[in-house]
């Protein structure tokens, strides 16, 4: 890992980048990059073993389909549209979906066990974040030539950029169970912190279960519940009937549950960074 992937690193796992809110909508457009926290689909037809297109994800999802998104429904980004007043998610850039006026108002370029180091990405045949970026670009491109240039500046300046990663680098790389995960181990610190960061609101679910509702916060709904990312979870699991009380989904993925629980501390941090 080098020397800027390190201060990337360091930065935390979930950054909302606000810049003009002005206007209704409050903002014209989300642009997500990051991992399988966010991914709505980028590695559906990818050549990898890192992904979620097969049931039970999806399952409570509105088209109660598995979309690529690792989660029995909506993500924590889904939520925050919604929250924002969006119809529509932000469709994943390889998608049918990502075509034309459909990308005004944002596309989602994550793709799942993508993280700080390139490397992760490499290892798996997904997306690394360097290609995300390049996506971005080619994106930026094919707004300018459907808007002109000024309205192309006024989206991009004024939409949301939110980036999750850090936890791929962590779990498809050293399979921890994030349960598990109270103390550093012998593995970059700066890895830590930025998981830490994003799972400090997961902590808090699984120590005061109660206060969001939730039971059950070891196992995952879908699988043994134990160490199992999107392999281990298929339509052959055992896979309890409703995740609701679940703060995971699989073993290391939130359930929609916890997602909207996520969205509201996601919401509080992009806020605290405008007022
Ligand atoms: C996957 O490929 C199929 C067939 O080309 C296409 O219809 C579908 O939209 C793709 N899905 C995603 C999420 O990219
Ligand atoms: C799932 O469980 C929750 C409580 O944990 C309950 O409020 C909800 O109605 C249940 N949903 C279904 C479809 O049974």
């Amino acid at each position: 890992m080098g020397i800027s992937s390190k201060l990337l690193g360091s930065l935390s796992i979930l950054v909302l980048v606000f810049t003009v809110a002005h206007g209704d909508p409050p903002v014209p457009a989300v642009i997500i990059f990051g991992d399988s926290l966010v991914d709505v689909g980028n590695n559906y037809n990818l050549t990898t073993l890192v992904k979620a297109n097969f049931p039970p994800y999806g399952r409570v999802f509105i088209t109660h389909r598995p979309t690529g998104r690792f989660s029995n429904g909506k993500l924590a980004t889904d939520f925050t549209a919604d929250y924002l007043g969006f119809t529509s998610y932000p469709p994943s850039y390889l998608s049918q979906e990502a075509k034309g006026v459909n990308t005004l108002t944002g596309v989602n370029f994550a793709s799942a066990a993508s993280g700080y180091c390139d490397n992760t990405a490499r290892l798996y045949g997904t997306i690394s974040l360097t290609q995300q970026l390049n996506n971005y670009r080619e994106y930026q491109n094919e707004v300018v030539s459907m808007v002109g240039r000024a309205k192309a500046n006024a989206i991009f300046s004024g939409a949301i950029h939110l980036l999750s990663a850090g936890t791929s680098d962590f779990i498809q790389n050293y399979y921890i169970n994030p349960l598990l995960v109270f103390s550093p181990d012998q593995f970059s610190d700066i890895l830590m912190i930025s998981y830490s960061t994003f799972i400090q609101p997961v902590l808090d679910m699984i120590t005061n279960p109660g206060d969001n509702g939730f039971f059950e916060t070891r196992r995952a709904c879908c699988g043994t519940g134990r160490l199992e990312t999107s392999m281990f979870c298929n339509s052959r699991s055992v896979t309890c009937t409703n995740a609701t009380g679940y703060v995971f989904w699989d073993g290391f993925h939130p359930s929609e549950a916890a997602n909207e629980v996520l969205a509201g501390n996601l919401l509080q941090q992009g806020f605290d960074l405008i007022y």
